[in-house]
């Protein structure tokens, strides 16, 4: 059986894209929803352009009432009953309820060598610790922040005169690969880890 997929993002989407175009063919998924915190999210005219239905629940008139914002959230969802939900540079932090109703079911991708620099400016601070190399990696979404289960890394070495934005840029590279490859082995019913670089 086929599994239904819905993406929710918060800004261009460049990781969403690349999940999309890698679910054709043979892959055991298929993308059935993007959605995002911000109605001018740009990754949700690309997914439109992509034959993809979107939505848009802005969380700013719900003054973080995170609860209602996700009660909106969820009535998307279930009515696109997706099988995986996969966060694509979501920027909203999730309630344990939330989570819970998504367990082993919620995919995020995170721009660091987890359990390494979870939360934010993650390139930034491994510059400042003087790390030898960085990369991205994609858990299972439990309730706390950038904690689950790993399930693909990626590793990328510092170069000489990196910045946050240089290295970001090419940790984004490998994301691109890691992501899609994460999701046909995870919807194909494997947790067997993916390493990269
Ligand atoms: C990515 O680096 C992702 O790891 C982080 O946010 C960025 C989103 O990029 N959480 P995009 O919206 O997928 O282009």
């Amino acid at each position: 059986m086929t599994k239904r997929v819905a993406i929710l993002i918060s800004g261009g989407g460049s990781n969403m894209i690349k999940l999309v175009e890698s679910m054709v063919g043979e892959h055991p998924a298929r993308a059935v929803l993007v959605g995002s915190n911000d109605p001018q999210a740009g990754g949700l005219k690309k997914a439109a352009e992509m034959g993809i239905d979107t939505f848009a629940v802005d969380h700013r008139p719900f003054k973080g009432d995170r609860e209602a914002f996700e009660t909106e959230l969820q009535a998307h969802l279930d009515a696109a009953k997706p099988d995986i939900v996969c966060l694509a540079g979501f920027m909203r932090v999730l309630t344990e309820n939330f989570v819970r109703k998504w367990d082993g079911k919620m995919l995020n991708i995170h721009p660091s060598l987890l359990p390494k620099y979870k939360g934010l400016h993650t390139h930034q601070r491994a510059l400042d610790a003087g790390d030898t190399e960085a990369g991205c990696s994609v858990h299972l979404v439990t309730a706390a922040l950038d904690d689950g289960p790993i399930l693909g890394q990626a590793r990328v070495r510092v170069e000489p005169g990196d910045t946050a934005d240089t290295l970001a840029a090419r940790v984004l590279v490998q994301e691109h690969k890691l992501y899609p490859a994460v999701l046909e082995r995870f919807a194909g019913g494997s947790t067997d880890p993916i390493i990269l670089g």
